[in-house]
């Protein structure tokens, strides 16, 4: 249906609480990339909040959508609450009935610009690896990166980096590319999976290590990795200056090309 024709209830528990989970996936030349791992982690979502939601439906509804829509190159959103309830009340609802929120937007795919991050504390909660529309603190630290004139915030807790407001991050050091492990601190990227396994093919090594932030100016080059716009290369920190010698290494753009090759394959 047409956008403004939609309707949630204002006692959704998405709206209420933020009591919901998300995907982001973007669909190039017809077709989703990476669907099954998009479907995975959604899976995986819904089972850490214990909402019960068939998957096989959501994507049925997603594909049904695409089709109809049209579009070649797209960013699809689905969303996934517990539903309404008639009382404002924390605990789940005995009776739970999932809101499932589909848009399909036309995007162009473009490849990412040298770009610049701020460095900030990671403000958020403690269980990022949940992509839950609570996204307070991603909100905030992306606004102030566009208040700095920045395209992201790159976080850190104590003395190491977890991720972007809305990406994970890559350092490149000589031949090697180190990215943050996976834990509760940070999102399971699609696009981090994916440049890992593409890295090995390329016979980059890739290290799974933590990456203290007062090491990120002395990186050889830094880049963000997402689903909407794949991997885009940090060349500029604030604090920290420049990064490397301020231009894109090589390896960074073999592995952008490799990135894109791949996604036409990938199912
Ligand atoms: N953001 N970390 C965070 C906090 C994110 O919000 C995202 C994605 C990622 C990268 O995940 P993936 O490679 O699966 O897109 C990492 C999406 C694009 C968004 O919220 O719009």
């Amino acid at each position: 249906m047409p956008l403004n024709k939609a309707r949630i209830s204002p006692m959704d528990r998405g709206f209420l609480f933020g009591d919901g989970v998300y995907e982001v996936m973007a669909q190039v030349d017809g077709r989703i990339r990476a669907k099954s791992l998009h479907a995975q982690r959604l899976r995986s979502s819904l089972d850490s909040i214990g909402l019960e939601t068939s998957i096989e439906q959501v994507f049925t509804d997603v594909e049904r959508l695409t089709k109809k829509v049209g579009f070649s190159t797209a960013k699809i959103y689905v969303q996934v609450t517990r539903g309404t309830a008639d009382v404002r009340e924390h605990a789940f609802p005995t009776i739970v009935s999932p809101t499932i929120f589909i848009t399909i937007s036309e995007f162009e795919a473009i490849p990412q610009f040298a770009s610049q991050a701020i460095v900030r504390p990671d403000i958020r909660w403690r269980k990022n690896h949940i992509k839950s529309v609570a996204l307070l603190g991603n909100v905030l630290l992306m606004q102030e990166a566009r208040d700095s004139a920045a395209q992201e915030a790159i976080l850190y807790r104590g003395e190491y980096v977890t991720e972007a407001s809305t990406s994970n991050v890559f350092v490149i050091r000589g031949q090697k590319v180190v990215t943050p492990p996976l834990s509760d601190l940070i999102l399971p990227g699609i696009t981090r999976h994916l440049v890992i396994e593409i890295a090995q093919l390329l016979g980059i090594s890739v290290l799974e290590d933590n990456i203290r932030v007062d090491s990120l100016p002395e990186a050889d080059g830094i880049f963000l990795s997402s689903s909407t716009r794949g991997l885009m290369p940090i060349v500029s920190l604030n604090p920290g200056g420049c990064v490397g010698n301020g231009e894109l290494t090589s390896t960074f753009l073999a592995l952008q090309h490799a990135y894109d090759e791949r996604l036409r394959c990938y199912e």
